[in-house]
């Protein structure tokens, strides 16, 4: 039987950290939205304590989303960002608490300058305050790639008996190979289960050596339950494991993973072109899955190949990423008829008539100026409208 893979996304607060990736409340909310169209399981929302406008940010998409997708958002093991995070994530209804503590010996010393016990026990604590307010606490091992084993297992054991309900282990710098990585997940998943079953075991990646997708790969295989990823692979430095990669090697290797998600991957090609947008941070033309060139054959050989076949070259096709749903020509003679479809075939309701009469006079605007406007010109300009700082 194939096995779920919980997905969580943290474009929002991982690949928000991102010179220049920084949005606005709406902007975040318009996002949020569409991460609910393309169904991912979980959102990391941002990481209140930073600001006041993440904190707005986390509890606007709280009350936004958080009715069908479960809402999280980053505390370090302090009891501030606790409360912080809780007061944001209150309103959404299955919300749960992610606490961050860093377990290798560099974190422990250079960065906390404490011994490891005292580590040990402000994560343990941090826990248990966190348990006072929600069921469902998420402790992330900062840096567990490069973390001493038994120490890093002492740390999961004593706080898994303090209550935490998800145990994250993050290759925070990029320094994991697959084969390593998945092997360290394969061990804790063994002591885990017997310690006890119901903690969900996750891994959260970041790819300065390229290999963030083979180590979370490598970890679904090794008994990883769910996965943390971002939109374009955005994140720190060299950025997080890209969800679209995860989510398509998973479907396409579904056989050798016996593993699947929840994704709507058809929405894959849209979300990422909504990031881009709202970020203007550009996708590279080559990247898998979503760059522009990811369908495009050029060769005469290749050509010749798909012309007979398409197997003969592709792995999979370009309408299960949405590829095909982003063609659609309107002009200014198209009407509201066709309009109003076309908003909605973008996932997007129609239901303020007084916004909707705004979003045609656009329309109209940018149907005179261009002659022949297309899916994507519709899905930016609802969303320009939608997410402009007033
Ligand atoms: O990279 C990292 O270690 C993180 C944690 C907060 C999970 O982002
Ligand atoms: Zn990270």
């Amino acid at each position: 039987m194939t096995r779920k893979i919980i997905m969580l996304d943290t474009t929002l607060r991982d690949g928000e950290q991102v010179p220049g990736a920084k949005l606005n409340v709406h902007q975040k909310v318009e996002f949020a939205q569409q991460l609910k169209r393309l169904q991912v399981d979980m959102i990391e929302a941002g990481f209140p304590a930073s600001s006041e406008g993440d904190f707005l940010a986390v509890q606007e998409i709280a009350r936004s989303v958080g009715d069908a997708v479960t809402i999280t958002a980053l505390a370090r093991a302090v009891k501030g960002d606790i409360d912080a995070v809780y007061n944001s994530i209150k309103p959404a209804q299955d919300p749960f608490i992610h606490i961050v503590l860093g377990t290798s010996d560099i974190h422990v010393e250079k960065k906390f300058n404490r011994s490891k016990d005292a580590v040990l026990q402000q994560g343990v604590d941090a826990v248990k305050y966190a348990k006072t307010l929600l069921p469902a606490v998420q402790y992330s091992t900062e840096d567990a790639s490069r973390s001493e084993f038994e120490y890093l297992w002492k740390t999961i054991e004593a706080v898994v008996k303090a209550g935490a309900t998800i145990i994250n282990v993050p290759d925070t710098v990029g320094y994991a190979v697959p084969e390593e990585f998945g092997e360290l997940i394969r061990k804790l998943n063994d002591r885990l289960k017997n310690l006890n079953p119901d903690v969900i075991l996750s891994v959260h990646c970041h790819n300065d050596l390229g290999l963030a997708t083979a180590n979370t790969l490598a970890a679904i295989k090794n008994g990883a339950d769910k996965v943390e990823c971002t939109i374009n692979g955005l994140g720190e430095r060299a950025g997080n494991t890209s969800l679209e990669e995860v989510v398509m090697a998973l479907k396409v290797r579904e056989n050798y993973y016996q593993s699947g998600t929840n994704i709507k991957t058809k929405e894959l090609l849209r979300t990422s072109r909504l990031l881009t947008y709202l970020t203007g941070l550009d996708v590279q033309v080559n990247k898998a899955i979503t760059g522009d060139n990811a369908f495009a054959h050029s060769s005469g050989i290749h050509q010749d190949g798909l012309l007979k076949d398409k197997q003969v070259y592709e792995i999979m096709s370009p309408e299960e990423v949405g590829a095909d749903s982003m063609e659609l020509i309107l002009t200014a003679r198209s009407g509201r008829h066709a309009f109003k479809n076309a908003v909605e075939k973008m996932g997007f309701d129609t239901n303020d008539a007084e916004e909707f009469e705004e979003l045609f006079a656009k329309f109209l605007t940018l149907a005179d100026a261009k002659k022949e406007v297309y899916d994507h010109d519709v899905f930016y300009l609802v969303t320009n409208h939608r997410t402009m700082d007033t």
